[in-house]
């Protein structure tokens, strides 16, 4: 069969990235980060847009030269379509649109989420889940347990009813001080601090859902009680904190992962998304898996947080059924699979 060499964009949110694929195999993942968030703690969606008007071209460009593939190789385009910011989302399937035109090849939508599911499909050497199995799909706007049957096809069987797993480590690191994105720095500092140091609620929620905003209140409270006795507390006790919070987080998610694990007679378990980068998160999870008996599969670091390598591989799975996106396709901020 003939090689497909594809490239893909991803815009979904605030990083712009380009990725070249030839058939499951990633020749360039390119991300440009976006730093014009910092200062307003949390993602701005216009000027999300600008920067990535700002850096689609230069991004393209760079995964082309790294992959050493010429415009003319490319048998195709994938996008994101959703789910994610509107704006943001406009401006990659309105350049890979004009692209694909440009070249005469067609193109395939991808819907984000799938793509952070399906980045454990892509073929770095690393050991590639058989289906049947369960993914925890954490990210910055979504957490999902999502069950892989044949042919890939994906179910929602639990999901958060309100905060993401991504936003309660965003949210919380606010409270502690921290610059945005904070998840990332709660898993640093939290590296050197007791994770059994604070106890926080655990929200209870029936069957596979979460919830994570009583966590958040549980924080605030918290802080806000000592914070009176002591203003230096979060200086004070920082790693503790966020060894404490990041204990917190994984333990919701990991009971709830287990309990559907067990529930569907699973015995391969994934973990995808931004947070599933999360070094205590990977660690826990490899953990469980090895007490229960199952087969744990994590995706490399590139692959977990937002990346084009993720729409690549969901894309090809899309290009060799012939799920073709045409001229009238529009981005949907609310993207379902
Ligand atoms: O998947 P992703 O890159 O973007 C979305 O689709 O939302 O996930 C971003 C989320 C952010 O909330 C970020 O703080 C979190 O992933 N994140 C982490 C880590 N790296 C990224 N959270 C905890 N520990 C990390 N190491
Ligand atoms: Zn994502």
């Amino acid at each position: 069969m003939k090689d497909i060499v594809l490239l893909a964009i991803e815009s979904s949110c605030d990083d712009t990235s380009a990725a070249i694929s030839i058939n499951d195999k990633i020749l360039a993942n390119v991300v440009a980060v976006q730093q014009v968030h910092e200062e307003y703690g949390g993602v701005v969606p216009e000027l999300a847009s600008r920067a990535h008007m700002q850096h689609i071209v230069p991004t393209v460009d760079a995964a082309l030269k790294k992959a050493g593939i010429t415009k003319d190789r490319l048998d195709g385009i994938a996008f994101t379509a959703g789910p994610g910011l509107l704006g943001s989302l406009m401006v990659g399937v309105s350049f890979a649109k004009s692209m694909a035109q440009g070249l005469q090849i067609p193109m395939v939508a991808v819907n984000h989420m799938e793509a952070h599911v399906l980045a454990h499909l892509i073929n770095d050497g690393s050991p590639i889940p058989p289906v049947p199995f369960l993914c925890l799909t954490v990210s910055g706007g979504h957490t999902q347990l999502v069950e892989v049957g044949k042919d890939y096809t994906l179910k929602v069987i639990g999901e958060t009813k309100d905060d993401a797993a991504g936003e309660a480590f965003d949210k919380a690191a606010r409270m502690l001080d921290l610059p945005y994105p904070g998840g990332p720095l709660v898993d640093k500092y939290g590296r050197e601090g007791n994770p059994h140091a604070f106890t926080f609620a655990q929200p209870q929620m029936p069957g596979y859902d979460f919830s994570f905003s009583g966590l958040k209140t549980s924080i605030l409270y918290f802080l806000q009680n000592e914070l009176k006795k002591d203003p230096d507390f979060r200086q004070k006790h920082m790693a503790d904190l966020c060894a404490s919070i990041q204990h917190t987080i994984t333990d919701i998610l990991l009971k709830k992962f287990e309990k559907a694990t067990v529930g569907l007679g699973l015995e391969h378990v994934a973990i995808a998304g931004g947070v599933s980068a999360n070094s205590y998160l990977r660690e826990q999870f490899k953990r469980m898996a090895e007490q229960l008996g199952w087969q744990a599969y994590i995706p490399a670091f590139q692959y977990c947080t937002d990346n084009a390598g993720m729409i690549a591989i969901a894309g090809y799975l899309k290009y060799l059924r012939g799920e073709w996106a045409d001229e009238h396709t529009v981005p949907s901020a609310r993207l379902k699979f």
